[in-house]
């Protein structure tokens, strides 16, 4: 049933349950160095209440993702939890949904800003709201006032080793996932993303320059019904896109601006019938002479339906040279629906292979 090798690393394995720390040991890409909560406590979710944002109670998800040690957050049934305020979260934690059905839903959604070191798996993140704003606590310590927020699904800000696996994602306000200001080390794999307008945005500001250091991996994704753009939307820096599978774009899939270097190996892309959007790749705010330096490369994708990748960049581009770890290994782009066949959450029981 594991059918990537970040899934074939735990999802065999019929006493998950007992070892769920093993999942820390099977992420790839930027973000392999990522650990979450691997050396902290068990933090059990029990409340799916979200009252007070000051003080939160006990068992809240809020409560445990305030608190400074490393934590492996699980949840003790399914529920739903709709946030008041954003999910300010600190580092070192993992928050894993697996034998729960967790779904952050018709509220505010997750921040991470200026933390290093989070997971989060197995959840739903649908409906999101912007985030009126206000006094909130982000750790045992600290609490700050906080203005309104864009109603991303999950953002990140400053922050490094972030890895997001196996997450439904739909229906937000904003971005379902923006990572900007210096974020880096980051791998999003085995998501399932539909119903939304601007999907991810990796760099927001084209005065920003240190964010030419940021490295994102996007591999085992699904990328399905109605969604328009920005999967990703890439400023500076330099970006994976390993065995994705691109079902549905409205406008275009993958977008940039400020030259970001872009690897696009293995994916599936089925462009859309209507003849305007024909082609993957979007260049914004750039004049030919300026983009075809930049850095946009194809090899093995699978282009169906009349899709079309622009590339650009030296006939003969120099080697990049990575760390294997940071490198997906791509196979072939006809390889990919089996790759991402089981993208979003999983129905994960307890004694059986998840
Ligand atoms: C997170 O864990 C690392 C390694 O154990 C530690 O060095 C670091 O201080 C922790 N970060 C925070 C903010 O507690």
């Amino acid at each position: 049933m594991a059918t990537n090798p970040i899934d074939s690393c735990w999802r065999c394995k019929k006493n998950w349950a007992k070892n769920r720390k093993i999942l820390a040991k099977c992420v790839l890409g930027f973000g392999h160095k990522t650990s979450g909560g691997s050396n902290g406590d068990y933090y059990l979710v029990t409340d799916n209440s979200d009252n007070d944002v000051l003080n939160p109670k006990p068992g809240t998800l809020r409560h445990a993702v305030i608190q400074k040690r490393p934590l492996w957050i699980i949840f003790a049934r399914t529920m739903h939890i709709k946030l008041s305020q954003e999910l300010i979260v600190q580092s070192n934690k993992t928050i894993d949904g697996r034998g729960a059905d967790v779904h952050i839903a018709y509220g505010c959604g997750i921040t991470l800003q200026f933390v290093h070191n989070v997971i989060i798996h197995n959840i739903h993140i649908h409906h999101i709201f912007p985030s009126s704003g206000g006094l909130i606590r982000d750790s045992e310590d600290h609490f700050g006032f906080r203005t309104v927020g864009d109603g991303d699904g999950i953002s990140i800000f400053g922050s490094s080793n972030i890895w997001l696996d196996h997450i439904s994602m739909s229906e937000g306000q904003d971005g379902l996932i923006d990572a900007i200001q210096g974020s880096t080390a980051i791998t999003i794999s085995n998501c399932h993303f539909t119903h939304h307008n601007d999907v991810m945005l990796f760099g927001a500001s084209d005065a920003y320059s240190k964010d030419q250091f940021m490295q994102v991996t996007i591999a085992f994704n699904h990328f399905g019904k109605e969604l328009i753009q920005r999967m990703p939307r890439c400023r500076w820096g330099f970006f994976h896109v390993v065995n994705n599978d691109y079902t549905h774009w409205k406008m275009y899939a993958i977008g940039g601006s400020m030259h970001p270097t872009i690897i696009s190996q293995g994916n599936r892309f089925i462009a859309p019938h209507d003849l305007n959007a024909k082609e993957v790749t979007h260049r914004i705010y750039a004049s030919e002479s300026e983009w075809k330096n930049w850095v946009w490369r194809s090899e093995e994708d699978l282009l169906m339906n009349g899709a079309i990748f622009r590339t650009s960049g030296p006939l003969s581009p120099p080697d990049l040279k990575f760390n294997e770890k940071d490198i997906i290994k791509a196979k072939p782009g006809t390889y990919v629906r089996t790759l991402t066949r089981f993208a979003g959450t999983l129905k994960c029981k307890e004694r059986i292979k998840c």
